[in-house]
């Protein structure tokens, strides 16, 4: 994992560049492009929950008493930013199946790239909660400071921000506006063209993985 900025990291290891230069070709298939998302979100996640706290247990092997160790209790909501966040889901809950799950309904309006709310629904005990939100894709940034601010407004303290391509303009939007929140992405893209898409970037994460256009 490489820090390019204060609470800002790229992940370079080599299972995910591989993966994610497959998710870029526009000839990759929606089933293969849906799986890769949740195989990334996975080796994702096995690095942002290494600060998870740990509480020991007793645990008997065949052998002798031992003392176990597990994930204390109340810690971990993911917030997925529909639509395309919903499929890192199902990778991050591989890892972590006792996460509550919040949404975010958003899109970016078309015409003017800001986002447009039609969904809220968090955990009750979200502000006791770590909150990783989940976005494939931060452009502007306007989606993912949008989502945040909510779980802002709800007191949450702990709040990383997990996606696949970030680009430069959205890294420095979301870090200039929510300094404290952590941002990990798989790849960091330069550019963004007239239409406000990732240059390279994988196109339009939610069509891709959804198979609509
Ligand atoms: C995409 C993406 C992000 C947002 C990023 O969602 O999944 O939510 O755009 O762009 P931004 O950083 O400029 O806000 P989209 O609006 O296409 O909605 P969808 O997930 O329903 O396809
Ligand atoms: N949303 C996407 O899905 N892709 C982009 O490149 C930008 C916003």
């Amino acid at each position: 994992m490489r820090k390019i900025d204060d609470n800002v990291y790229v992940f370079d290891h080599p299972l995910i560049q591989h993966k994610i230069s497959i998710m870029r070709s526009k000839d990759t298939s929606t089933k293969i492009f849906r799986e890769l998302v949740n195989e990334i979100a996975m080796l994702m996640c096995y690095e942002v929950t290494k600060d998870l706290p740990l509480e020991t247990y007793e645990v008997e092997t065949p052998i002798a008493k031992t003392t176990g160790y597990r994930i204390s209790g109340k810690t971990l909501a993911l917030v997925p930013i529909l639509r395309a966040g919903l499929g890192m889901v199902d990778g991050i809950m591989s890892m972590v199946p006792t996460a509550k799950v919040g949404h975010v309904g958003l899109y970016r309006d078309p015409k003017t790239h800001e986002p447009v709310e039609y969904y809220c629904k968090l955990p009750d005990d979200i502000e006791n909660r770590s909150v990783y939100v989940l976005d494939p894709m931060l452009a502007t940034g306007g989606s993912a400071v949008a989502a945040i601010s909510f779980l802002k407004q709800r007191n949450v303290k702990s709040i990383k921000f997990l996606c696949l391509v970030a680009a430069d303009e959205g890294i420095r939007h979301l870090h200039t506006t929510y300094p404290d929140v952590t941002i990990y992405c798989a790849a960091n893209d330069k550019s963004l063209n007239e239409n406000k898409y990732i240059v390279p970037g994988l196109g339009d994460a939610g069509d891709r993985i959804y198979g609509t256009k």
